[in-house]
């Protein structure tokens, strides 16, 4: 990837007095009706394994196996000797969406359709991304502690979004504490415990934890006017084979700090019922499990909550996050993006940063080391 991003290659966002340069993110902006969301539809998956590898099938998908009522899973095992995390400071970007999209480009291209460049072929989506850039966007309102990075690219009139690392980020990841370290392996663990490989089969509790793997599933919706195409981590899905299709089927899990007083259950609801809502809620992932952690990582109960229900639930709070205001904020930065995003060219990355109590903004840059869509993509798109 090219690597010459002298200031000379950033224009100032000076453009014409009638495109904004920039959005606010003040709540109070964003309480209107709920827009337009489509049913997610599953259009593909694929799988990576264990050295990270692209799979284009469901080979890494699980079966969820409902515990006991009181579980006493033990977190902690296996940290030091049965743990292979995956590199974090690899940056992938959208690599492994776009060679889902070649490998299924049939399934997506538009009869006849009329791209906006002719040399480019059109997917009929406004914008391919991950789950996890949308989620950020959700609960941007709301959010008070980490900025954020998107870059975005056009090309045949399809917007590719892509997040970068922020400084802060970066300082967070190298200098985790070891508590920290273990406390992010007590989530996969969980997984483990409560997922077979096989429907029916039985979790294998004395096996790797390997981070590297994953099945991802591939969903086309709508919001408001935009055509969204994206890819998100899955967990698992219900094993009888009867259950409804794909999303609706699958399961996301959680752990958390067990609840002992009112206030950890209202901080449960104001922080991270919002985040496992946004996340679940932009595939129709219809049911998160929680597994309530004490602070040896011993898991002493499970608790179910419906997707579609956390909006009720959280109701009850005094001045809680509001569904709408995440989805109307998304909306209009969406929008935001594709009237700034106009030149339609695979080295070219238009990159919206936020900060909290801030707008968000945007600075243009032409072949920089933000430029993520890779020439084997860009070269097979032209065919
Ligand atoms: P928990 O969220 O249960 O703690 P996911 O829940 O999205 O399937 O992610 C699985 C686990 O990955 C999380 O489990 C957590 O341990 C880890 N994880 C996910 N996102 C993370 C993040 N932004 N930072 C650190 N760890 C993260
Ligand atoms: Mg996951
Ligand atoms: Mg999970």
């Amino acid at each position: 990837r090219p690597n010459h991003d002298i200031s000379s290659d950033v224009s100032t966002n000076s453009g014409p007095s009638s495109l904004p340069q920039s959005l606010s993110a003040r709540r109070q902006l964003y309480e209107r009706d709920f827009p337009v969301y489509k049913q997610p539809v599953e259009v593909g998956c694929f799988s990576l394994d264990s050295e990270r590898r692209f799979f284009n099938d469901a080979r890494q998908l699980r079966y969820y196996v409902e515990p006991e009522r009181t579980p006493n899973f033990n977190l902690r095992d296996g940290y030091r000797d049965r743990y292979v995390k995956r590199d974090d400071s690899v940056k992938e970007g959208i690599d492994h969406i776009l060679r889902w999209i070649l490998a299924n480009r049939s399934k997506l291209e538009q009869p006849g359709g009329a791209a906006a460049s002719s040399l480019t072929c059109d997917l009929g989506v406004d914008f391919i991304t991950w789950r996890g850039h949308l989620t950020k966007l959700l609960t941007t309102p709301y959010e008070t502690q980490e900025g954020w990075l998107l870059a975005v690219t056009r090309l045949g009139g399809t917007l590719y979004m892509s997040e970068v690392e922020t400084e802060a980020a970066r300082r967070n990841r190298e200098t985790r504490t070891e508590r920290h370290e273990e406390m992010m392996y007590w989530g996969y663990k969980f997984e483990q415990y409560t997922c077979a490989a096989e429907p029916h089969g039985h979790p294998d509790a004395e096996g790797v934890v390997n981070t590297n793997e994953a099945f991802c599933t591939v969903v086309r919706t709508r919001l408001a006017g935009h055509r969204l195409l994206f890819s998100g981590e899955v967990d698992c899905r219900e094993a009888d084979p009867r259950a409804q299709p794909a999303p609706a089927c699958y399961v996301e899990l959680k752990t958390s700090a067990e609840i002992c007083t009112p206030k950890q259950r209202c901080n449960l609801h104001r922080y991270k019922l919002l985040k496992w809502w946004a996340q679940s809620f932009l595939p129709g992932v219809p049911r998160v499990i929680a597994g309530f952690r004490d602070n040896d990582g011993i898991v002493v109960s499970v608790e179910t909550f419906h997707t579609s229900k956390i909006p009720q639930l959280i109701k009850n709070e005094y001045n809680c996050w509001k569904p709408t205001v995440c989805m109307n904020f998304c909306s209009d930065f969406l929008s935001f993006a594709r009237s700034v995003a106009r030149e339609d060219n695979p080295r070219v990355v238009y990159l919206f940063s936020w900060e909290p109590h801030r707008d968000v903004t945007y600075s243009v840059h032409r072949d920089s080391q933000y430029s993520f869509l890779p020439e084997w993509y860009v070269r097979e798109m032209a065919h």
